[in-house]
């Protein structure tokens, strides 16, 4: 098929086109949204094209286009007051209600709903075109499902040539992202999907408003939603897409070091010095919605390009047009967000030699948690960091040599000594809660410290919920010769040198004791975090 490809401003346009669309083809029209699909909205086989074209899963309904508010009557039925006055405020123009459908609408139209959606369009080439047709026009979003819309006829001729009829060029469209749903079938109007009328814009007309749950998250794939159309993956480009928020510092520094080469930024004007190194893209300015909400798309699929990999995208704030921008910037990262700054979720976990508290730190990094383990800490701090090692020195003589521990000596001292042991815990812990403090992510994860001396060492002070991991004696002494090659006594020596169970149970938020097999307490781990709430599904 030839994709007739029809100048706006000439005069035969409308005609021809409404000459296609009345011989049941499609023809993709000019709207001041976005482009859409246009086939006849009464006639199901034209209809069907358009989910055939567009790939378009079937249970989602279609738009019927109107020229005039007076056409609301010849498809809908019982229309409230309401819906009158949102016409008369803000038609033509970006709002679609969705009204009870009379029975002349089609079933493929509505995907079978007992409501219909109207819009009648800013445009006045699309609204000749209507005229002429003498049928109101079923019209999604132009693009492919799923990917980003369509806001220029090249656009649409990049998803579309040789698929459908015709496309009539009417230039870049003005509001740039699709119209603001309102469902007036309840008794308090409900916003489907936010766009260029904001719901402060209607507020004096029609009171409170409810904001439809898929407009801020994702939602499941068989999940009942209102917008049918708001459940799928949407205005995708074909690489992932992180939103990253937080002030300009903190979304810098996640940036950079999340940033691998080929990867994008995709910012605000405002911001494209800051990230001058990491190939931004601007899509508008932050202080002006409307360049936003009129840049996305083109934006998105400029970077619709499987070889980036991953876009990291600012996203403005605000309640008024922003939600538009927030939605669709939304619905192509999958709602995922980052915030720098937010405060990590740090477990406290500690518990004697041999408890078995590897475990539950595997469990932590098995689901993406960062682990950091004071131990190990210590040991490297014991590498390099001088000051520790002369006061190690001067406090347990003969214990450093050449700049290196004799960690079996010191050893020898402190688990037969509590006082000596409390003397060395008070040089190390101070070191090592500086080291944990410097080692701490910035972004927004699940960290667990691990140390025995968790409470001693003040690090419980950073987290928020501790808790111990306890195991009965025999066992602790069996782990600890099998793991470390120590006879039973020094391991019972070494357990005795610390806190009892009872003592770490007693510091802690939670206890979990590790008293079955390794498998159960696993479970036991897991369980915990779930219960918790420390995983959030
Ligand atoms: O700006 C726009 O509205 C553009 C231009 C072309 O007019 N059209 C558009 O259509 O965005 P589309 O099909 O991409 O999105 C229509 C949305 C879908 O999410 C669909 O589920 C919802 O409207 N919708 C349609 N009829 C509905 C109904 N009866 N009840 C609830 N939601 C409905
Ligand atoms: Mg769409």
């Amino acid at each position: 098929m030839n994709t007739l490809l029809l100048p706006g401003n000439a005069p035969d346009t409308a005609q021809t086109a409404a000459d296609i669309l009345k011989a049941g083809g499609l023809v993709a029209i000019p709207t001041e949204t976005v482009y859409g699909l246009a086939a006849n909205g009464l006639d199901p086989e034209a209809v069907g094209k358009i989910f055939l074209a567009k790939g378009r899963p079937q249970d989602n309904p279609l738009i019927l286009h109107i020229s005039d508010a007076s056409e609301m009557e010849k498809y809908c039925h019982h229309i409230p007051e309401a819906a009158y006055k949102l016409a008369e405020a803000f038609w033509p123009g970006p709002l679609t209600m969705v009204l009870p459908a009379k029975d002349l609408v089609p079933k493929c139209t509505t995907a079978g709903l007992p409501t219909v959606a109207v819009r009648c369009p800013d445009n006045a080439i699309t609204r000749e075109i209507i005229k002429l047709s003498g049928c109101p026009l079923a019209a999604p979003s132009a693009n492919i499902s799923g990917k980003p819309s369509t806001t220029t006829a090249q656009h649409v001729l990049h998803d579309h040539d040789g698929k459908i009829d015709a496309i009539v060029d009417g230039g870049s469209c003005r509001v740039g992202v699709e119209s603001t749903i309102l469902d007036l079938t309840e008794d308090t109007p409900r916003l489907l999907r936010p766009g260029g009328i904001t719901p402060w814009d209607m507020y004096p007309i029609v009171g409170e408003i409810l904001m439809d749950k898929a407009i801020t998250a994702s939602v499941e794939k068989d999940e009942i939603v209102k917008a049918p159309g708001m459940k799928y993956r949407h205005y995708a480009p074909d690489c992932s897409v992180i939103i990253v928020d937080g002030d300009l510092i903190a979304a810098k520094a996640y940036i950079k070091k999340h940033f691998h080469p080929g990867n994008r930024v995709l910012c605000f004007q405002e911001e494209l010095d800051t990230f001058r190194e990491f190939a931004p893209l601007a899509y508008g300015a932050e202080k002006d919605p409307d360049s936003l909400m009129a840049g996305l798309f083109a934006a998105l699929r400029e970077l619709d390009d499987p070889s980036i990999g991953t876009v990291f995208a600012r996203c403005p704030r605000g309640s008024g047009k922003a939600l538009a921008v927030q939605n669709r910037l939304g619905k192509a990262a999958g709602f995922r967000h980052i915030n720098p700054r937010e405060k990590s979720f740090i477990l406290g976990i500690t518990g004697g030699t041999g408890c078995g508290k590897s475990t539950l730190l595997a469990v932590v990094e098995e689901l993406g948690g960062t682990v950091i383990d004071c131990d190990r800490v210590y040991h490297q701090l014991l590498q390099y960091d001088k000051t520790l090692l002369s006061a190690i020195e001067s406090r347990f003589p003969g214990t450093v040599t050449d700049g290196s521990l004799d960690r079996k000596k010191l050893g020898n001292i402190v688990f037969a000594d509590k006082e000596a042991l409390k003397a060395l815990n008070d040089i190390t812990h101070k070191a090592v809660k500086a080291e944990v403090l410097r080692l701490l992510p910035i972004e927004n994860t699940l960290v667990a410290i691990d140390a025995i001396g968790l409470f001693e060492g003040e690090l419980s002070e950073l987290c928020d919920i501790t808790v111990a991991v306890t195991a009965p004696e025999d066992v602790r002494v069996k782990r600890l010769t099998a793991r470390d090659g120590i006879s039973a006594s020094y391991a019972l020596s070494r357990i005795r040198a610390q806190r009892t169970d009872g003592e770490f149970a007693s510091l802690c938020d939670f206890v979990l004791e590790n008293n079955s097999t390794e498998e159960a307490f696993r479970e036991k781990c897991l369980a915990f975090l779930w219960h918790t709430d420390i995983i959030k599904p």
